[in-house]
């Protein structure tokens, strides 16, 4: 059961006060449920094909002849049954909500962490040459996620830090949070943010796709 796009519930203002913010469920469960289906589709490619081209981001394990995918890049160049979804308005909605201004998607990819080999993402921030609240990442959930199958893991307000801030320091000071989802949540975080992610421990898939929204400099 997804949530009117007009309920904002608070969510807005705190994606622009800690520049993260889970903004619930979007898509109907069957959605989500389709979206996974071609998602598993890609994976396979890669797994059971052999598919490889520069946009399967995958990384090699000594002694595990398995290399490890962990990001499919340009998602939306795919060739995929589900790449209309990409462009959802309900998405596209919700980023221009948070951002307060017309928005267009400027990267699209398939984040992945494979049960009990998924790696960590070290600390970083994605961007810094915009504002803040000028540029997001949505995330959107095809799977649950916790602490132990490696969420997203934030500093809040680290958005609103200058650019040269340093980011291990950032997150020793913390708050770290995590940000716990349930399938077919939609994650926002501001570009700017502090964030990372840690090792999938579970026997669970992480599947995330992302969407980077922006306001388009003048
Ligand atoms: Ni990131």
């Amino acid at each position: 059961m997804g949530i009117a796009v007009d309920d904002k519930t608070g969510w807005v203002e705190r994606f622009r006060r800690d520049g993260m913010a889970v903004a619930g469920s979007y898509l109907e469960a069957d959605e989500v449920t389709r979206l996974q289906a071609g998602a598993d589709r890609l994976i396979r490619r890669f797994t059971e094909d052999g598919h490889r081209s520069q946009d399967y981001w995958c990384f090699d394990v000594e002694g595990d002849p398995r290399p490890i995918l962990y990001r499919i890049h340009n998602l939306e160049r795919q060739d995929w049954e589900e790449v209309s979804a990409l462009h959802d308005p309900r998405l596209l909605k919700l980023a221009e909500d948070c951002l307060g201004a017309p928005a267009e998607p400027t990267a699209f990819a398939l984040v992945l962490k494979e049960p009990y080999r998924g790696a960590e993402v070290p600390w970083h921030r994605d961007r810094c040459n915009v504002p803040a609240s000028r540029a997001l990442n949505l995330s959107l959930s095809l799977d649950a996620a916790d602490k132990d199958s490696g969420c997203l893991e934030g500093v809040p307000g680290s958005q609103l830090l200058p650019d040269d801030a340093d980011v291990a320091a950032v997150r020793d000071a913390g708050p770290v949070v995590p940000v716990e989802v349930s399938q077919g949540d939609v994650v926002i975080h501001d570009v700017r943010l502090v964030h990372g992610s840690g090792w999938n421990n579970s026997a669970r898939w992480r599947r995330t796709i992302v969407i980077e929204y922006a306001v388009p400099t003048a």
